[in-house]
């Protein structure tokens, strides 16, 4: 006589959960959202080479948002839409876009270019040592 041992099947919905928070982590651990590699020194401060920052445009790295309008000449904000508070995604060379609800946003000063968010993004010093910059 052989005893039947049942082993419980995963729900679709656990398994999906299972490889979100498997993928969350592994992008926590060692991506940005632009795929630019950075290092961070300290909490909250964030370096990132400067070659990597294109030349009217920008890039989003660890909660930030660095855009270069002019050549030679860098900015940064929070990567957090004034609207609703959620992530921006996308940087254009014509503004910094958050796709939830559209509003899009100054690359050089982070001010509102397109509602519905009525503030600019929240400004970020940056400072430029050699071919770097920090970002806090
Ligand atoms: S959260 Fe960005 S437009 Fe609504």
């Amino acid at each position: 006589m052989t005893d039947q041992i049942q082993i419980p099947t995963p729900s679709r919905r656990v398994v999906l959960a299972t490889a979100g928070a498997g993928a969350l982590a592994l992008c926590l651990a060692g991506c940005s959202a632009s795929g630019a590699p950075t290092t961070s020194s300290a909490p909250g401060q964030v370096t990132v080479p400067v070659a990597d920052i294109p030349v009217g445009a920008g890039v989003i790295v660890d909660g930030y948002v660095v855009t270069q309008p002019a050549e030679g000449t860098f900015a940064a904000f929070g990567y957090l839409c004034t609207h609703q508070g959620l992530p921006v995604q996308q940087v254009t060379d014509a503004a910094i876009v958050c796709g939830h609800h559209g509003s899009t946003f100054s690359l050089a000063d982070g001010s509102v270019i397109t509602g519905p968010a009525t503030r600019a993004l929240t400004e970020a010093t940056v400072t430029r040592t050699g071919d770097t910059l920090t970002i806090n």
